[in-house]
């Protein structure tokens, strides 16, 4: 039975989540995928940073209240987040990015990832930022290395869009995609159908913890491009930058936009898009769009997410889902482990070569 050594930089919500499902569910994913997780070092910007050759308790990283550079006072830690020394120098297989997405460079997440492939360790991330920004970059780095990069988490958390569309429809040609890729807009958008104007509406998504205390991100569509880059990239082989992407959020929306959609039997959403032209060019962008109600996303609601792939050979295909949350979003990660996990090994690819 196989055990990855993991090392976790940024210990927020999602990597928390990742130690408490580590902390009660190792002995299932033992028997039902062939592994364990064991966590060998940790490093946050206020917790610190600590390093444990023969692992960390999941459970009393998870429930030990620390204070601001608490990770000092433990064996082997120190008060501050040395990244560079715990991702290089940790006895880990795989490194998990999760700290916070930069969406101008990447940034320090781009450079955690290249520390981590250089060293020959493995990185799974849920960070949109060094996937939008520098994922050619880091796959390469990645082969050049001889292990994986793997992002599943960074476009609708745990849901699987970039896995399912690369394996599981492999062959079926996707030409191109829409999708709600963000839940705080959808629900924005939700309350508005019931009669909220949209800053009664944000409001009520920050009281909820949808929306961040600044919802610019979210409401502007800046989040979705990113999305809309990552996603374009992977899956029709673009090679985008966010800047490439027109975005135009739903702050401009009024109640009679959406009552006079209502009327027509429509629905505003707001939409990430990308298609493959004939001549091979890629147009794509963020818009709010105006579906009608038979369209396979117009009936995705609250702060749920949804692509819908439009490939050759089987038409559209929808995989709707959470596209955020704590635990869902370390599944995310967790299923990014099991794909390096089941993945040939290069030995395996080179015989049957
Ligand atoms: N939560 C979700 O539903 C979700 C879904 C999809 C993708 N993601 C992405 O996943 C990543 C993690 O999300 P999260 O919800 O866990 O965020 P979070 O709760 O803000 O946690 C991020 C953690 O990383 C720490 N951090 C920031 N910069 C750091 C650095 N340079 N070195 C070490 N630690 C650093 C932060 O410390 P401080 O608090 O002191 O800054 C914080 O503890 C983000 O990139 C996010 O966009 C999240």
């Amino acid at each position: 039975m196989k055990i990855y050594n993991i090392a976790l930089i940024g210990f927020g919500g999602v990597n928390r989540a990742l130690a408490e499902l580590i902390a009660t569910k190792n002995p299932l994913w033992e028997r039902d995928l062939g592994f364990s997780l064991n966590i060998v070092a940790v490093s946050d910007l206020y917790l610190g940073s600590v390093i444990s050759p023969n692992g960390l308790d999941a459970k009393t990283l998870v429930e030990a209240n620390f204070e601001k550079g608490g990770f000092g006072g433990l064996s082997g830690g120190s008060a501050e987040a040395d990244n560079e020394t715990i991702i290089k120098t940790a006895p880990a297989d795989i490194i998990v990015e999760a700290t916070y997405t930069n969406p101008a460079d990447g940034q320090p997440a781009v450079s955690h990832c290249r520390w981590a492939l250089n060293s020959g360790k493995h990185v799974v991330t849920t960070n949109k930022g060094p996937v939008a920004i520098a994922a050619q970059e880091l796959k390469a780095l990645a082969e050049a290395n001889g292990v994986h990069f793997e992002y599943e988490g960074s476009v609708m958390s745990g849901t699987p869009v970039i896995r399912m569309a690369e394996k599981t429809l492999a062959g079926a040609e996707v030409k191109g995609f829409e999708g709600i890729l963000n839940g705080t807009s959808n629900f924005v958008l939700g309350r508005m159908e019931n009669g909220l104007d949209f800053a009664s509406a944000v409001a009520e998504a920050q009281a909820l913890g949808y929306a961040e205390a600044d919802p610019t991100a979210d409401v502007e569509g800046l989040d979705v491009r990113l999305k809309v880059v990552i996603l374009a990239n992977e899956l029709l082989g673009a090679n985008l930058k966010p800047e490439d992407v027109s975005c135009h959020g739903i702050s401009k929306l009024s109640p009679s936009d959406i009552q006079a959609a209502a009327k027509a039997n429509g629905r505003w959403k707001l939409i990430g898009s990308a298609v493959r032209n004939a001549d091979g060019t890629i147009s794509c962008s963020v818009a709010p769009k105006q579906l009608p109600l038979g369209h396979p996303l117009a009936g995705v609601n609250g702060a749920t997410n949804a692509v819908s792939l439009n490939t050759e050979l089987l038409g559209s295909v929808t995989v709707t889902g959470p596209g955020a949350g704590r635990i869902e979003t370390a599944y995310a990660l967790l299923s990014d482990i099991v794909a390096i996990h089941n993945a040939p090994s290069p030995n395996f690819a080179k015989e049957a070569a």
